[in-house]
């Protein structure tokens, strides 16, 4: 089984070759976005021909959630036309799709765990290209599963657990918001999730179970509580300050609550899903 990962440089993507070894049977091939741009067809194509890929998976896209107000264009030929672009390589070359997407195509609005159901209304550029991406991926190939997740962090690349690890270090106090309320994924959980679909699909494919699927940690908690954890846990000693959004405005408008409901995923590739606050790295 041949399956090839977009973003190979990115957290997600780096998580996905820590756990590559763990997977012997399966023929791994990751591209940085300097090998394989999803925004360069040809260049999609000549991967494609080469390796011919059962499985893609696409972690590459545009994530600067504040910086895509400023430059929409940018964000929309990485998370648009690149996730357009690849779905049609994948039709051309019948392979299946794993595309991930993000919790931010909601407003935010709603009081209980968002479903696949839900009808998606982004506050944002970030999550209308995101939706957008989703969107071209469904017109043009069946053959996808569409991973929604939420406040990724890991050992690897960006993320807010490295940021509050760095601030903390830096400073004796630190104020973080506590009216935006969600659930951290850890990336090596959800890479082996991903991993488990393949799996599953590999063993008994049908085309049932195609589609979008929500995939996070378990729990909810707001940044602030996350931090609050991520210091806990770190034994650092900070004077952390909760504070409303209001006091920390940025150029994109974050959804209020963006809780993933994820019943779906273990029911039907029967993932098992932790706590977030169970394990933090
Ligand atoms: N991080 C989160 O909290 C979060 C939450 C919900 C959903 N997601 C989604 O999860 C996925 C993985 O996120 P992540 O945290 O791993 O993001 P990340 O660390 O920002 O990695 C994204 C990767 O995409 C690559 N990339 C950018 N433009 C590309 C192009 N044109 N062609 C090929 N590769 C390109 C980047 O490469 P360069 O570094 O070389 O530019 C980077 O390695 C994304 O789809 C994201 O939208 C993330």
């Amino acid at each position: 089984m041949v399956v090839i990962v977009t973003g190979a440089s990115g957290q997600l993507g780096q998580s996905l070759q820590f756990i590559a070894p763990n997977y012997p049977e399966i023929e791994f091939h990751f591209y940085t976005s300097g090998e394989l741009n999803i925004t360069d067809l040809e260049n999609c194509k000549n991967i494609f021909a080469e390796t011919k890929p059962d499985f893609c998976i696409n972690t590459a896209a545009y994530t600067a959630v504040d910086k895509a107000e400023s430059e929409p264009e940018k964000a929309h030929l990485i998370n648009v036309t690149g996730a357009a672009n690849l779905v049609k390589v994948c039709k051309e070359f019948d392979t299946i799709l794993l595309h991930i997407s993000t919790d931010f195509v909601f407003d935010g609005k709603a009081s209980k765990p968002y479903t696949e159901e839900d009808l998606p209304n982004p506050t944002g550029v970030y999550g209308q290209t995101k939706l957008d991406g989703e969107k071209a991926i469904q017109k043009i190939w069946e053959k996808h599963f569409i991973i929604r997740t939420s406040w990724v962090y890991s050992q690897f690349g960006n993320n807010f657990m490295k940021t509050m690890l760095r601030l903390g270090a830096e400073r004796d106090s630190l104020s973080v918001v506590n009216d935006q309320i969600g659930t951290p994924t850890n990336a090596v959980d959800l890479a082996e999730a991903l991993m488990k679909i393949i799996l599953a699909y590999n063993l008994q494919p049908t085309t049932d179970n195609f589609g979008i699927f929500n995939f996070s940690n378990e729990g909810q908690c707001s940044w602030y509580d996350f931090a609050k954890k991520i210091f806990e846990i770190n034994k650092m000693e900070i004077d952390l300050q909760a504070i409303p959004s209001s006091s920390y405005p940025t150029p994109a408008k974050r959804p209020g609550y963006s809780v993933l409901d994820k019943s779906k995923i273990k029911e039907v590739f029967g993932v098992e899903v932790s706590l977030w606050d169970r394990k933090l790295i």
